[in-house]
């Protein structure tokens, strides 16, 4: 977009680490036309990998769209979309009710399928996001949509490099925790899987009251038990000087099905398989995002009858995918998640095609 940016009605609505956030009225130039309200995003630091990122990741339905850059009172500034309801960490706090299905009913799944489908295009545009987490996945309540951004953490995939913990240190994935030299897209996965758990519980499953690396380690050891030599070498992090003890902690065992098997579902047991599969140390074991938008857990989303609570039809809007995404993943040998018919009403059909054929044998 080519305009003038004269800014009014500044408000701010999130700081972090990397900048502050805020919601503008943009105007073509002083006294001329609005052009809408836009997230202004005022950078700290000049090296800020976020611009970079930004140009080369800009065009997708679940990741924030990038509207200008400029530099203003010696600051970067970004503008972007307005996503008017913020962040889901925000939505949680407001909307998680322990009765709900999954804590946050059908958005839990409709929010969890976007991060995925935007997982899968940043993989495909090699792009590691590395600070997946609720605060960073902006929604919007009425349309039920999701969308990925800050891409402060961001690096891109490539080669054998060491990484370590960059992002926030309850979502970060074991290897990175460990200084890893195998750094792959299902880092982000295990975050997604970690931000889906947090929807689910309202708290993020290896949360504790102690935050640190060793402690988020031992954390993750009491729900999913002890690394072996195959996990590290896999991982790509030394087995013979680890941060901390092997051995699990003596504490009783907090599984995944034991945390999750009591959770109001519609279903229970494809929760618990997704997660099981996605929580795995060895990155290599952990689906795709393709593979985890294919999974039963989100039939609902594929379902063209599933509705969000105020009556707006959900997968349309979540499912209509580019011949971009189309070919990545059938370049990848994934098959591409399909609406299907209004499942409710062929269900019933179905029924009463049945119903009737009885009656007319007992008729008979
Ligand atoms: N486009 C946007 N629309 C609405 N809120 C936003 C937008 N971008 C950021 N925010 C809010 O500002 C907060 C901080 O933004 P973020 O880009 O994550 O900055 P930081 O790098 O400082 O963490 C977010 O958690 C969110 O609440
Ligand atoms: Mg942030």
């Amino acid at each position: 977009m080519d305009f003038e940016v004269v800014l009014s009605n500044k408000r701010k609505i999130g700081s972090g680490t990397f900048g502050r956030v805020y919601r503008v009225d943009v105007f073509k130039r002083a006294g001329g036309r609005s052009l809408g309200r836009y997230a202004l995003k005022v950078l700290n630091d000049d090296l800020d990998p976020e611009p970079r990122f930004m140009k080369r990741v800009h065009s997708h339905p679940n990741v924030v769209a990038f509207v200008k850059k400029f530099r203003r009172r010696g600051h970067l500034n970004i503008l972007y979309e307005l996503m008017e309801d913020g962040d889901l960490l925000k939505f949680i706090r407001r909307h998680w009710s322990p009765t709900a299905e999954n804590g946050l009913g059908i958005y839990t799944e409709a929010f969890a399928f976007q991060m995925f489908r935007g997982l899968a295009y940043l993989s495909a545009q090699r792009v590691l996001h590395l600070d997946i987490k609720p605060e960073n996945l902006l929604v919007s309540r009425a349309r039920g949509t999701l969308k990925i951004t800050d891409f402060g953490c961001a690096r891109m995939c490539r080669g054998r490099w060491k990484s370590h913990s960059v992002g926030t240190v309850l979502f970060n994935p074991p290897e990175l925790l460990m200084t890893t030299t195998r750094c792959r897209s299902s880092a982000d996965v295990w975050s997604g899987a970690v931000v889906l758990t947090e929807m689910v519980l309202k708290e993020p499953v290896f949360a504790s009251h102690v935050r640190g690396h060793r402690m988020q380690l031992r954390n993750i050891q009491k729900v999913l038990g002890p690394w072996t030599k195959k996990d590290c070498a896999q991982m790509g992090v030394n087995y013979n000087t680890p941060p901390l003890k092997r051995k699990s902690p003596k504490q009783r065992k907090r599984t995944l099905i034991k945390i999750f098997q009591n959770v109001p579902s519609h279903n229970n047991a494809a929760l618990l398989d997704l997660l099981t599969q996605m929580l795995q140390y060895q990155q290599d074991l952990r689906p795709h995002p393709w593979k985890v938008m294919a999974h039963p857990f989100f039939d609902r989303v594929l379902n063209r009858a599933s509705e969000l609570p105020n009556g707006w039809p959900l997968s349309e809007s979540l499912v209509s995918f580019s011949n971009e995404e189309r070919r990545d993943a059938r370049r990848l040998g994934f098959a591409i998640p399909v609406q299907r018919r209004r499942l409710r009403a062929v269900v019933a059909k179905a029924k009463q095609v049945a119903e009737k054929k009885e009656k007319a044998k007992a008729s008979r």
